[in-house]
């Protein structure tokens, strides 16, 4: 089993299709053995997203994404990694695939709905950045 790290982004809880999220990431098999909702500070989200520190678009990302609530999940299931990201689609909604989260739920690739990690030690680390062992099921 592996484990991939998920955040429902505050334009989709502002707009109340977190639940419809949720439910498509439990029908596609994927299982939730963590999820919490909060609101990040700004230097909380700084440091989150550090790997995008000197992209142009960074200041409006953490406007973004600290706009309001998100709801940070870890998934569990063989290929979590890869399977969440398949099942959000592109980064873009305009270019993301027919029946992706993305597709349906993102605004503009700024307000694209859902984050997912890029790969399992990504995964680890954005896991560990939101969650104790404790707030994680086995
Ligand atoms: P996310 O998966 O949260 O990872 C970083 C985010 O930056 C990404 O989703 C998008 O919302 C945003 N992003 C990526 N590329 C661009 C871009 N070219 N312009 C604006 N925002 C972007």
């Amino acid at each position: 089993m592996e484990r991939t790290f998920s955040m429902i982004k505050p334009e989709a809880v502002i707009n109340k299709v977190s639940g419809k999220i949720i439910t498509a990431i439990e029908e596609h098999g994927l299982k939730i053995i963590a999820q919490k909702m909060l609101q990040l500070s700004k230097e909380q989200a700084c440091c989150f997203y550090a790997a995008h520190r000197d992209k142009a678009f960074f200041n409006e990302l953490i406007n973004n994404i600290t706009a309001g609530p998100v709801i940070v999940q870890v998934l569990s299931g063989d290929n979590a990694v890869e399977d969440y990201r398949s099942l959000m689609g592109a980064a873009n909604p305009a270019s993301a695939e027919e029946g992706s989260l993305r597709k349906l739920y993102g605004i503009s690739i700024e307000k694209n709905a859902v984050h997912g990690s890029d790969c399992a030690q990504t995964a680890e680390r954005e896991i560990a950045f939101f969650f104790n062992q404790l707030e994680i099921m086995s």
